[in-house]
Order: structure tokens, then C-alpha cells, then sequence
């Protein structure tokens, strides 16, 4: 093994536990190590949540996005939790991001790479490590796989049992995410069916319809040609994704495997993983799990993040540089995206490195409100949206996605969208465990907006069907 050093990471011997030499942040301590160390045995016993050729499969539609050639819609909670674990809840968010994903792939003719923050995004990073409530003072709540939302100091303490519940809970929706995708739910024929009824009385439902209604032309057209839910099980079914922060090593250390195909590790939590704006660090221990996992990975960048941090991180999570392994997620808020991101655009393009641009519009603009509620306004989630699009339209890139705060219920967390929700709105229906979402209605505006941003900027796209029919159909 070679000695560890601060500037060659990649020379550096990678194991699954390599990161515990490094400096951590944002990692609970718990109290009993012993109780630790046996909830990291068992889970290290049990199945893996994803495969590793799915995480390849994954990584090559990301490639072929990075080449302008794809979208990517990725969503889903900020947390999820163990109270809202419910088939109604994983349906709501699966259907609000198909529909989104149907929107944008006829309304700007691309197709579009599903991934939920699904089945496994527990663990938050946090600015303050205390919170305090009238004159009581208690450890921040870190997300469900670590401890609990209620201001209790029981609830507060760190507790590895945790970590099996969630992986539990992750298993039982991974589950129905792929009932859904490939079990007849997804078939486009279905469309109609998918109900808006949060949408009721929304102009996006005439929309909305209109919409469905050419799809079922145009489905009636291609089985005309022969083309049917029967024969082409693009029609029927779709590749649906899961994706989260990897923050809490101990429980990633625990389900990474060798994957007996290739000999690579995988990361078999997720298929794609990606490192928060916390814990970036170049030489942390972050950085140094995700480098030795073969998935795809994402990197949240922020209007604090300076090219050449930037650029070495990339060397060493992708020292090949290649394709599809490296999506960087700018999630600098709309006041920052015209300033901030266009140096880090001309950084990656100077290097010659390969990524895929996300653009995170929701962890830049989150605002108190005076009764100090948080939330995000929507006008300012489409702003940065929009800057994102001018940015790479300026340098010449591809804007390859969007990583949306969202779910399927009718919340109201964002204020504005259609319905013009206000600071007043906001107590009705607020249930998110951490930051604020945008509800189903507002998720779906959205993404009638961005097929029109991506519609008016399109580049041809014409051979993607041919490089990759699987995500073209849907
Ligand atoms: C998140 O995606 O929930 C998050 C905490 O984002 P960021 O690391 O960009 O702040
Ligand atoms: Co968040």
C-alpha cells in the first residue's frame, strides 16, 4: 500500500473502508459503537438493493445524455421517511415523475433518463449541528436513517438500528418502483389514466390532456405500423432509476459489493449516488468512498465551489475520464447561476472532461419566510432553471437535466406556480421532513416549462433512438 497522501488520491490503495483514515464531516457519532458495529455486520449479510449491470446500464444512458443526445429528469423527496412509507406516497411521486418525463419527452422530442431521490435518500447533511426550540438546545435531526424529526433528546440520539429500517424500507419501495416500471403502470397507453385530480381546477389539466390525446394518436398511428405495447416493450415499460445522497459511509460501506461479472465495486444501494455540497472535499472521506464504487455518480456544485477544486475532484473520482461516470449537479441559486456557473462550464471545458450538467434549482433558493417557514418560490426555481439553460447556451453545452425537490401529493411547501401559493398557503398542507418540495401541480408546470426552454434550444437529437431505444420511447 502506498502512503496516503493529500495530493494523489488516485494512486492511493482503495478499499471499502479507506475513508475512515480520512477527515469526515456530517457523520453522526453514535453512542454505542458495539451496537454499530453489529447493524453494519448484518447489513453487509444482506441482498443488495440494486445489481451492477444496472448501474452500467445507467451509466451509459448518462453518457449518451452527456452528449446532448438525452435528458434527465431526477426527483423525489428531500428525505424520505419511515412515517410517510406507504404504497400511495411511492405511487404518487413514481406517477408525477413519469408524467413530467412524458411532458418533456413529447413536448421537446428527447428522451429522457428517469431517477428518483427514491428508495434510499435518508440521510441530510445539516448547516448547524444544533437546533434549538424556546430555550431547549438539541442535536439537528439527520434524517430518518440516523435519527428521529421529533425535538426530543431521545429522539435526537443517533441509532445504527436505523440504518436496517431504512435499508428495509428502501428494499420495499425498490420494489414496488419496479413493479411500476415494468409491471404495465408505465405503459404510455396509460396516460389517461394517470389522474390529475391535485390539478383539478389548474390550467396545466387542459394541457395535460391535450397532450394525452396526441400520445394516443400517435400510439394509434404506430400500431398501425405494427408498432404495440406487445411488440415493442418500450411502449409498456421503462427504466426508472434510484439515486441519493451518499452521506452515511458506514451504511454505503456495508451494502458495496464485488460484482462478480466485471470484479469492480459497486455501490449496491443506489444506482447512482451523489456527494452533497458539504462534504465535497477533495481529500475527505467522502470523495474517497466514491472513488473506488464503479456507478455513476453526481456532484452537487455551489456558488462557493472553485474550478480547480472542482476539476481535481473530477480527476479523482474519474481518472479515465469517462463518459457518464461524472454528472455535476449546480445548484447555486438564481441570483448566483449567471455569475457562478459559467467559469465552472469554462473550467470542464477546458480540461476536456466529460460530465453531464444537472441543474439542482431548488438547494439555492431556499428562503425563511417571517414566521420563519422555509420554503422556495417558484418563479425563483424557474429563474435559475432558465440561467442554467443560458449558461450552456452561451459556452456551447449541453444543459442535460433537472434534480427536483418533489412529490406526488398536493403539499404546499413552494410558494407560487399556477396556482399562486403564498406565504399564507403555507402551514395548510407543509409535511415535508426537511426542505420544501414542489407539490405534484407545481412539479408538472415545471416540466411544461423546461420542454419549452429545451424545445426553443433543442440540439438534433434525431440519432438517439438509433444509439439508445430503450430510453428514446419514453
Ligand atoms: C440535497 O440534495 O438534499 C442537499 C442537501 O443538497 P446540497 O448538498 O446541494 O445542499
Ligand atoms: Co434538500
Amino acid at each position: 500500500m502506498t502512503t496516503p497522501s493529500a495530493t494523489s488520491a488516485g494512486s492511493r490503495q482503495w478499499t471499502p473502508e479507506s475513508w475512515r483514515a480520512r477527515p469526515i464531516r456530517q457523520v453522526p457519532t453514535y453512542p454505542d459503537p458495539a451496537k454499530l458495529g453489529a447493524a453494519e455486520a448484518r447489513l453487509q449479510g444482506y441482498p443488495p438493493l440494486v445489481f451492477a449491470g444496472e448501474a452500467r446500464r445507467l451509466r451509459a444512458a448518462l453518457a449518451i445524455a452527456g452528449e446532448g443526445k438525452a435528458f434527465v429528469l431526477q426527483g423525489g423527496d428531500c428525505a424520505e421517511s419511515f412515517s410517510d412509507f406507504n404504497a400511495n406516497i411511492i405511487r404518487d411521486t413514481f406517477r408525477v415523475l413519469l408524467q413530467m418525463a412524458v411532458v418533456l419527452t413529447f413536448g421537446a422530442a428527447v428522451p429522457v433518463v428517469k431517477m428518483g431521490r427514491m428508495a434510499g435518500q435518508f440521510a441530510k447533511p445539516r448547516s448547524a449541528d444544533m437546533e434549538t426550540i424556546g430555550d431547549e438546545t438539541l442535536p439537528s435531526y439527520r434524517g430518518d436513517i440516523i435519527n428521529g424529526p421529533e425535538f426530543t433528546s431521545a429522539s435526537r440520539i443517533p441509532d445504527p438500528a436505523r440504518m436496517e429500517q431504512a435499508y428495509f424500507q428502501s428494499a420495499g419501495t425498490m420494489n414496488l418502483l419496479r413493479a411500476f416500471a415494468s409491471g404495465g403502470y408505465a405503459d404510455l397507453h396509460e396516460v389517461h389514466r394517470w389522474n390529475l385530480d391535485f390539478a383539478a381546477r389548474s390550467p396545466l389539466v387542459e394541457r395535460y390532456r391535450d397532450l394525452a390525446h396526441r400520445i394516443d394518436e400517435t400510439l394509434n398511428f404506430m400500431a398501425a405500423c405494427g408498432m404495440t405495447s406487445v411488440t415493442t416493450p418500450q411502449i409498456r415499460e421503462t427504466d426508472f432509476y434510484t439515486s441519493h445522497e451518499a452521506l452515511l459511509l458506514p451504511y454505503e460501506q456495508a451494502l458495496t459489493r464485488v460484482d462478480s461479472t466485471s470484479g469492480d465495486w459497486y455501490a449496491c444501494s443506489a444506482h447512482f449516488l451523489w456527494i452533497g455540497d458539504r462534504t465535497r472535499q477533495a481529500d475527505g472521506a467522502h470523495v474517497e468512498f466514491l472513488r473506488g464504487v464503479r456507478n455513476p455518480l453526481g456532484m452537487k456544485i455551489g456558488p462557493t465551489t472553485e474550478p480547480d477544486d472542482m476539476l481535481r475532484i473530477l480527476d479523482t473520482l474519474n481518472p479515465h475520464n469517462e463518459a457518464g461516470r461524472m454528472t455535476l449537479i449546480s445548484r447555486m441559486g438564481a441570483a448566483h447561476v449567471a455569475a457562478r456557473l459559467p467559469p465552472l462550464i469554462r473550467a470542464v471545458e477546458r480540461a476536456g472532461a466529460k460530465v453531464l450538467w444537472l441543474c439542482d434549482p431548488m438547494h439555492g433558493n431556499t428562503i425563511s419566510t417571517p414566521s420563519k417557514i422555509k420554503t422556495r418560490s417558484f418563479d425563483a426555481i424557474l429563474a435559475e432553471v432558465r440561467g442554467f439553460f443560458d449558461a450552456h447556451a452561451e459556452a456551447g453545452t449541453w444543459a442535460g437535466g433537472v434534480h427536483v425537490e418533489m412529490t406526488g401529493r398536493d403539499v404546499t411547501e413552494c410558494v407560487g406556480g399556477a396556482h399562486k401559493l403564498t406565504e399564507a398557503n403555507l402551514t395548510e398542507r407543509y409535511e415535508t421532513f426537511c426542505d420544501p418540495r414542489l407539490n405534484a401541480e407545481q412539479s408538472l408546470e415545471l416540466a411544461f416549462l423546461v420542454a419549452e426552454e429545451l424545445k426553443s434550444r433543442r440540439r438534433p437529437v434525431g440519432q438517439a433512438a438509433g444509439l439508445f431505444p430503450a430510453i428514446a420511447a419514453q
